[in-house]
């Protein structure tokens, strides 16, 4: 964000002396103004100066705007540059344009529009900032491997991965589809001794019944029809290494309790063979079914649910740690450039804000999809409301729908309206009364009385600060 106490610097490279000064009195109530009349002098001044934009004449004596442009863009990427020229150079500053320069003004311009353009830029320069601001974040410490989140809760799993890696502990990973359980799992071998064998992952829930026990265990030559080579199974190529049973709710009790005998014993044999067979093996068990539940419904066998719930870790929903998501936007955005060959560079505060409320049923990787859809489809660096899915946007209007549904009038609407609002914004600050005053740009003493009004209490489950997992 540009510092509102410090006034935003503007270096003005033109050979006219006199139009120079004329810039610096009309300019010097909004910037601090720095000025020069070479390129070679500008480009000096900004190696040594923090300048947040440059108004650049095309024609200058010795090297020309567009070289200065060049350099400038070579120095720092990020200082945006507004080109200056007479009409006929017009060909030229579009020339610019493609170099890298923000725009262009023609000469003789008002001093509104040569205002209004500034003001313009400096609000592309704060979200700019703010997207590498974000991107710094990334790179420090709010990530592990390639698992992303700033929000307590990942703080947390981050310190349970670095803490249970090094131990053989069976660990039980919890969470809806698409938080990043198998993501936690890796990152668990990776942050093991065990890292540089095998990490092998079966999920129950996608291999045929009847093959199940042979994937898990393998079999001998002619076990069964159609077995016609001895096949390992993935207990044995996971051998010194980590093995992930994914979706492990679905397994028929009849393989529960082979695995269990498994688990205890650290041996087994091959379907159909007779020789026991020894196994280094560190169990990782992940679900998005609740094994709790299974096992007072009796379809999950309760000593093997104790085998695996060693040390148990959930991972919540997206929709409760939505600080995360600005983060994740920024990864996805990185990694989604990259492969696509793009430069989608942030969203819109707006845009943005579609995304961070959205209910994400889908989690991260609901998440990671519309990201990747939009590098794709975008050829813009800057994404807006407009750019954004259908089905995301609605869910905006949804809320103006069911009000309108129930008949209420203009001031009943305003009410539940402004409810609504304080009450995601509270919830996205975590119940942080002082944080979400300052975000709704009101004294908390106000966002008080308007929640005593409006009846906004925490519910039990939004309370950020309070685990609300019984199995954690
Ligand atoms: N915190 C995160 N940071 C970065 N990427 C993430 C994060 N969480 C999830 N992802 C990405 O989201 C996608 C889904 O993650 P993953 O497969 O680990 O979820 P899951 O919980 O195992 O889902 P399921 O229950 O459906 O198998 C993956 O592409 C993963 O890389
Ligand atoms: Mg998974």
């Amino acid at each position: 964000m540009v510092d509102t106490e410090v006034l935003p610097s503007i270096l003005i490279i033109d050979d006219d002396e006199s139009l120079l000064e004329s810039y610096t009195v009309l300019l010097e109530d909004e910037f601090q103004v720095c000025t020069a009349e070479t390129g070679e002098t500008g480009l000096d001044l900004l190696r040594h100066q923090d300048i947040h934009l440059v108004l650049l004449d095309v024609r200058l004596p010795g090297i020309d705007g567009i070289e200065v442009l060049r350099r400038i863009k070579a120095l720092d990427e990020n200082v945006d540059v507004i080109m200056i020229t007479a009409v006929k150079n017009v060909r030229v500053a579009v020339e610019a344009i493609k170099l890298g320069a923000y725009d262009y003004l023609v000469k003789p311009f008002e001093i509104d529009e040569i205002l209004s353009l500034l003001r313009r830029t400096l609000e592309h320069q704060s979200l700019l900032r703010e997207v590498l601001y974000l991107r710094a974040e990334v790179d420090r410490h709010l990530e592990m491997g390639n698992i992303v989140g700033r929000s307590p809760k990942m703080r947390q799993i981050f310190d349970f991965i670095t803490r249970v890696a090094d131990t053989n502990a069976t660990v039980l990973i919890s969470g809806e589809s698409g938080v990043g359980k198998e993501l936690i799992a890796r990152a668990i071998h990776q942050h093991s001794q065990r890292h540089g064998n095998p990490f092998v992952a079966v999920n129950c829930a996608a291999i045929s019944e009847h093959l199940v026990e042979s994937e898990l265990f393998g079999h001998e030559r002619g076990a069964f029809t159609g077995a016609v080579e001895m096949h390992r199974g993935k207990f044995e190529l996971a051998n010194t290494g980590t093995l992930l049973l994914d979706e492990v709710g679905s397994l028929r009790l009849d393989l529960q309790a082979k695995l269990l005998r498994v688990l205890q014993e650290r041996e087994f044999e091959r379907v159909g063979g007779s020789k026991m067979l020894r196994v280094d093996v560190r169990i990782v068990a992940a679900s998005n079914q609740d094994l709790w539940q299974m096992v007072a419904e009796r379809t999950f066998r309760d000593d093997l649910f104790y085998r695996l719930n060693v040390v148990p870790v959930h991972v919540p929903p997206l929709r409760d740690r939505r600080e995360d998501i600005p983060l994740l936007v920024q990864h996805f955005l990185a990694k989604y450039n990259k492969a696509f060959g793009r430069q989608v560079q942030g969203f819109t505060p707006e845009a943005l804000a579609i995304l961070t409320h959205y209910h994400w049923p889908g989690n991260v990787r609901e998440l990671e999809n519309v990201i990747e859809r939009l590098v794709v489809i975008s050829h813009r660096r800057l994404l807006d409301v407009a750019d954004m899915p259908l089905d995301l946007v609605s869910v905006r209007g949804q809320l103006v729908n069911d009000i309108f549904a129930v008949g209420a009038d203009l001031r009943q609407a305003k009410a539940e309206f402004e409810r609504h609002y304080i009450l995601q914004t509270l919830e996205q600050h975590g119940w942080n009364q002082t944080e979400a005053a300052k975000s709704l740009g009101v004294h908390r003493n106000t966002l008080l009385t308007k929640m005593d009004l409006l009846r906004i209490r925490p519910t039990p489950s939004s309370d950020a600060s309070m685990p609300k997992d019984p199995k954690n």
